[in-house]
């Protein structure tokens, strides 16, 4: 027999929130883009062509409704993802440390990276059309590999409006070049261990 030891478990799925919360979501981000001067600043040269409000306004939970009710959905459907993958917080507490919006026009990417000081981050999906980059993850035994033939080292994963998809903070990912004339819209967070 083989074992499949060591896996990377990534959920993906509907998350189930209301479609006019999503729209609501859209029509913050794409305000927040225009006014939000500290980020339009650090877009410059950190998110080249693209908006995130990650440099500024990282807790939009704690500002917005549509945001709040957005974390309400989420902190059941992380605990749920860190009981499959048999993480215990016996002290301390998972909770929602930062969450922030992404507005992707063509072109825009966001190259790998992962969240050091985190223990799940994922990303909701508030409008990816036809044809939006997919969000690439790296296999995390890259590193690893030394002698061994090429091989593929990076999946591609396709999300549709309304999807999640959560991770472990340490699996290196990136959006590639979005070559759709839609822009990408998306809200990213990370769940941090605290109290411990
Ligand atoms: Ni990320």
């Amino acid at each position: 027999m083989i074992h499949s030891l060591f896996a990377t478990q990534i959920h993906q799925g509907s998350l189930g929130l209301d479609a006019r919360v999503r729209a609501e979501m859209k029509k913050t981000a794409l305000n927040l883009r225009k006014i939000d001067e500290d980020g339009i600043e650090w877009c410059r040269t950190n998110y080249p062509n693209g908006y995130t409000s990650y440099g500024s306004i990282s807790k939009l939970h704690e500002q917005f409704t549509a945001f709040e009710r957005l974390k309400r959905k989420l902190d059941p459907t992380v605990a749920a993802f860190t009981r499959k993958l048999g993480l215990k917080f016996d002290t301390g507490d998972l909770v929602l440390s930062n969450l922030w919006v992404n507005v992707m026009p063509k072109n825009c990417y966001h190259a790998f990276h992962l969240h050091p000081l985190s223990v799940i981050s994922g990303t909701y999906y508030v409008s990816v059309g036809k044809g939006s980059s997919p969000l690439r993850v790296e296999d995390p035994r890259a590193s690893k590999f030394m002698a061994t033939p090429p091989r593929k080292i990076q999946t591609d994963l396709k999300p549709r409006d309304g999807d999640v998809i959560l991770f472990e903070s340490w699996l290196k990912h990136e959006v590639p070049p979005h070559q759709n004339s839609a822009e990408r819209i998306s809200v990213s967070f990370n769940y941090d261990w605290v109290g411990r």
